[in-house]
């Protein structure tokens, strides 16, 4: 099980290029099913997570080529009509976001076999949302041992559709499935992340009639067939945050550059309320140390509120602070276990239910610590960056589902990190 090293307390100085969005990726390939014709997705990030939905996709019919994404973050995916639509246990339970070829599939083959993604770390994440959804545009569901099973034999209808809660996978789903619904489709309460924005943009240049309307509300005309298009994914909003966050915290100055602003309003407002100051210009920004003794209350919330991929690293700054901050985490039930690992680098945060205190610590010393999602890791290498002495960081590979070439960007500014 490969580690990382960090020797912390060295000041970083240098620039730091933001890869493209993760969870933008995940559903532009998916949608790659709803056509026949080549998907080409550009700025793609090299990811454990996409070469899992590629897995998936390919198991599916989808010739997923990958040849120019370690030099050119491009990738290409082409669907071919074939009788395969199971997608299996041991690729989905990998990846919950896997659950994202189902409404594309259902819309496509008029059928699907989808494993249940199972719950995680963070929660039980249950994904009842997208299967009464789609069961509203004409699939027909039932589980067994452990799949979804759906089938839509005279192809799905559109019809008007009520989230009954904020979800941006079952948003995604939803919306994928009805580009190809006979007749028109309205979805209200959707989640609107810049993520799922950017996933509409793909779907309109594929020839999806679709149209965002005011209060989480879209229309959609369903069309006969989509075609290919070439597509440039967005920047990485939380990796945008995560390393301001470093630059908040380690001595010297980052620069962060390939950042969209109005994706992270939310993160700039909370900086503001701490007092930090960023040098922002037209798509980067510098950050130096900043010294905060301001204390904030947070909620993570659906956007454009704060969002909930940052609340880990967002603790490891307030540890910072000469006073107490509160985080609460309203969107996932478990999402605190990075702050037992924190504390014993020593932080001092206290959890009663789903509310965390973050009170002034005298710093952080180096560990043994254990990853356990994605966001949670690297909130611990964040701490391990200002850290006296060495911290081990185990089971690593949390990491890189989510963050492209981690330790490469920060040692390139100075850290000392390494992989063993
Ligand atoms: C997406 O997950 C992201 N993943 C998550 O990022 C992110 O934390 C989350 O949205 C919230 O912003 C991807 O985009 C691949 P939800 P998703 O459906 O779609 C409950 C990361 O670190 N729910 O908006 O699964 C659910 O349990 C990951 O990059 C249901 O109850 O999130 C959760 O409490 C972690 N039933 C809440 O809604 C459902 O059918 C929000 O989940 C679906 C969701």
């Amino acid at each position: 099980m490969e580690k990382i090293v960090i020797i912390g307390e060295e000041p970083l100085q240098g620039t730091i290029a933001i890869s493209g969005s993760k969870n933008a990726s995940l559903p532009l390939m998916a949608a790659s099913i709803l056509t026949d014709e080549t998907i080409t997705l550009n700025n793609t990030p090299n990811l454990a997570d996409i070469h899992t939905m590629g897995s998936v996709l390919d198991s599916l019919g989808v010739n997923f080529d990958k040849t120019r994404l370690i030099d050119n973050n491009q990738i290409q995916l082409t669907y071919k009509e074939s009788n395969r639509a199971l997608a299996e246990y041991d690729l989905v339970r990998k990846m919950r976001a896997s659950i994202l070829v189902l409404g594309p599939l259902l819309a496509r083959k008029r059928e699907a076999t989808v494993s249940m993604p199972g719950g995680c770390a963070i929660g039980a994440r249950p994904v009842n949302i997208h299967v009464d959804a789609l069961a509203k545009l004409g699939g027909e569901f039932n589980l067994e041992k452990g799949y979804i099973k759906c089938e839509a034999k005279s192809g799905l209808k559109g019809a008007k559709i009520k989230l009954p809660m904020i979800s941006v996978g079952a948003t995604e789903n939803i919306i994928m499935a009805a580009t190809l619904a006979k007749g028109e489709t309205e979805i209200s309460n959707i989640a609107i992340e810049p993520e799922i924005i950017d996933l509409i943009d793909c779907l309109k240049a594929m020839g999806g009639k679709i149209e965002i309307q005011p209060d989480r509300k879209v229309l959609i005309q369903g069309v006969d067939e989509l075609h290919g298009t070439t597509h440039t994914i967005i920047p990485d909003r939380i990796e945008v945050g995560t390393y301001i966050i470093a630059g908040a915290i380690t001595k010297g100055e980052l620069e962060i550059k390939n950042i969209n602003f109005e994706h992270i309003e939310n993160l700039l407002l909370a900086f503001d309320n701490l007092g930090i100051d960023l040098l922002k210009d037209k798509d980067s920004l510098k950050i130096k140390e900043s010294n905060i003794n301001k204390s904030i209350e947070l909620d993570t919330k659906e956007y454009p509120g704060f969002p909930t991929d940052l609340q880990a690293q967002m603790m490891v700054l307030l540890s910072l602070s000469k006073n107490s901050s509160v985080i609460r985490e309203n969107i996932f039930e478990n999402r605190f276990m990075h702050v037992p690992e924190l504390n014993r680098m020593g932080a001092n945060i206290e959890i009663i239910g789903s509310q965390a205190t973050v009170k002034p610590c005298s710093g952080f010393s180096g560990a043994q610590v254990m990853a356990t999602d994605l966001r949670a890791s690297v909130s611990l290498v964040l701490a391990s960056l200002i850290a006296k002495g060495e911290t081990t960081i185990n089971r690593v590979y949390h990491l890189d589902r989510g963050y492209e070439k981690l330790e490469d960007k920060l040692a390139a500014c100075g850290a000392n990190i390494k992989r063993v």
